[in-house]
């Protein structure tokens, strides 16, 4: 076992700006941020705030605008498409509000079509879709459509896809956000699960309870961490 002490993720001075009419659109308006391998972060903070384009830079799906983005030591600033996308690939997975499976194919397959372009052979990706269902509590729905599953039952299936090809972190946008507040709590209590087990997550929510059961919380306003960590509004 290796004893890296290195962040995972380094932030300085991170920036992204959308143009908007004349001007530009500040989203990421300056944010240093250190997260250490095995952390649970939660960003949280208005809408509008930043927080998932912050998630969408942490997550390789899109480059700063300036300042530094070091992802396990590579610098995502300068990183090309090929190296990006293998690092979507390899090592980051996502989790979503809308749950994103496939309508036609069964749980296992979801799962099972995330785990194909890494190459793994098909016994062996059907074997692993099979385990990661069990562990996500879903061993014997594998064969249902997402349409025949519950709203917390998908979740538990896309998390389980996020975690085919054994990400370093997981990156979850409001993954509770459409789902009533005891189906929410049992996806957080296996996301809580994934973290005892090693995997480092940064999750986004709007939902203060959510957020007061997090090791650390980051708020984020106009784009940049919030100093004075004000108290989460209920609305926020
Ligand atoms: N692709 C884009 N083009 C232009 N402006 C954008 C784009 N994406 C986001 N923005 C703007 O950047 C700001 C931050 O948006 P972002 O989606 O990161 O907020 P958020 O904190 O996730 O909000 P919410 O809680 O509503 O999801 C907003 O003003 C938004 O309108
Ligand atoms: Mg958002």
């Amino acid at each position: 076992m290796t004893t890296d002490t290195s962040p995972i993720y380094d932030l300085r001075g991170l920036e992204r700006s959308y143009p908007s009419g004349d001007g530009k659109v500040d989203a990421v308006a300056g944010i240093d941020l250190r997260i250490e391998r095995g952390e649970f972060v939660v960003v949280a903070g208005p809408s509008g705030s930043g927080k998932t384009t912050l998630l969408q830079l942490l997550g390789a799906l899109d480059r700063p605008t300036r300042g530094e983005l070091r992802f396990e030591g590579r610098d995502l600033a300068g990183a090309g498409d090929g190296e990006l996308t293998e690092l979507r690939l390899r090592r980051i997975g996502f989790v979503f509000q809308q749950f994103n499976l496939i309508p036609t194919l069964t749980a296992q397959q979801n799962v099972e079509a995330a785990i194909a372009p890494t190459g793994a052979p098909g016994r062996a990706a059907q074997a692993r879709a099979a385990e990661l269902l069990g562990r996500v509590g879903l061993g014997s729905r594998a064969r249902h459509l997402p349409s025949q599953l519950s709203g917390g039952e998908q979740q538990r299936v896309a998390i389980a896809r996020a975690l085919a090809n054994r990400p370093d972190v997981l990156l979850a946008d409001e993954p509770t956000g459409n789902l009533d507040s005891a189906t929410g709590q049992e996806i957080m209590s296996l996301i809580h699960s994934l973290h005892a087990d090693g995997l480092t997550i940064v999750l986004i929510t709007h939902d203060p309870a959510i957020a007061g059961s997090a090791p650390r919380v980051i708020r984020l306003r106009d784009g940049r961490v919030d100093p004075s960590g004000a108290p989460l509004a209920a609305t926020a």
